[in-house]
């Protein structure tokens, strides 16, 4: 059994592919880690990676996980509660897709299925099969990406979703859908708190914000400045990734923040070499 465990946690990832993804920044990421602290709070938690690389640190780690994209959140849940009849269901898209994924993803990406296990079966295919695994709605929360160049996706993460779901069922890890600005009312002091909000934008064609039917604004921005300076006061620990931008760097110049500027790798533009390095800010209190 032991070993077994041991085996989950070496092999852990995040079981969706998603814009803004921190696994290509894990290294630098992890360099910057408190090296003691109480609950993890992770309040813009996406695809997680930070998360899964602590918890393969750390199983017993006591984590407060939020989001404010509600079908994301129930992915979580029904990963963890309802992982059979997830993979059962995903089992049949798969099947579908390969008889014709073209018209298959199409009807797939037009359906709206009320059951939870439908919901989350849709995204994570929708999220395997679509263009750059780029997740996105409009205005009105609709998924709207075209087809991704895919000759054999993996529709069905058989053993990552089950890894996944034997670490988050523990009464040890909450997963609530809520704006981050609800994580002040948890935190104690010595908890620490990563932050990884849509980034602010540095040019006209850098405003991916999109993640659900509202986008994050300026005054989200400032919410989010105010929040980690309360956070600060209250003797958390505090770490904020975001783009290289004048107004964040303005924010952060007081004491006792510390910003760093890493290089990253931008994979969400839809040209390939256009992704290549560009600098992101990494904003710590400690
Ligand atoms: C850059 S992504 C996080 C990526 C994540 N760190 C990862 O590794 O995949 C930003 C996340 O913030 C969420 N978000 C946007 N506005 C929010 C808000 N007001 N409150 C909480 N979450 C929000 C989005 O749904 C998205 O999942």
């Amino acid at each position: 059994m032991k070993q077994q465990y041991r085996q989950i946690l070496s092999t852990l990832k995040p079981f969706v592919k998603w814009a803004g993804g921190k696994r290509q920044l894990m290294p630098v990421l992890n360099e910057n880690l408190p090296k003691i602290f109480g609950t993890y709070h992770e309040p813009f938690l996406g695809g997680g990676a930070l998360l899964f690389h602590i918890l393969t640190k750390q199983n017993k780690q006591k984590c407060s996980l939020s989001d404010l994209n509600a079908d994301l959140i129930l992915s979580y849940t029904v990963i963890r509660n309802r992982v059979d009849e997830l993979i059962h269901s995903l089992k049949i898209h798969e099947k579908n897709y390969y008889k014709d994924s073209k018209s298959y993803y199409y009807s797939v990406r037009e359906s709206n299925p009320g059951d939870e296990i439908e919901k989350t079966s849709r995204l994570l295919f929708l999220n395997r099969t679509c263009f750059n695994g780029l997740y996105r709605v409009n205005r009105k929360g609709k998924f709207n990406v075209p087809l991704g160049k895919y000759t054999n996706p993996n529709i069905v993460n058989e053993e990552n979703l089950r890894f996944v779901s034997a670490i988050l069922d523990s009464n040890r890890i909450s997963i609530q859908c809520r704006d981050f600005e609800a994580v002040l009312g948890d935190v104690k002091k010595g908890d620490f708190i990563y932050f990884d909000p849509p980034y602010q934008p540095v040019s006209q064609t850098a405003n991916f914000t999109s993640y659900t039917d509202k986008d994050f604004a300026y005054g989200d921005l400032s919410r989010l400045v105010k929040l980690c300076m309360d956070l600060d006061a209250k003797g958390c620990k505090v770490l904020l990734s975001n783009s290289n931008s004048a107004d964040v760097i303005d924010m952060f110049s007081k004491k006792p923040w510390k910003i760093n500027k890493i290089q990253a790798t931008r994979s969400i533009n839809s040209d390939s070499k256009k992704r290549s390095g560009h600098f992101e800010l990494l904003i710590k209190n400690y």
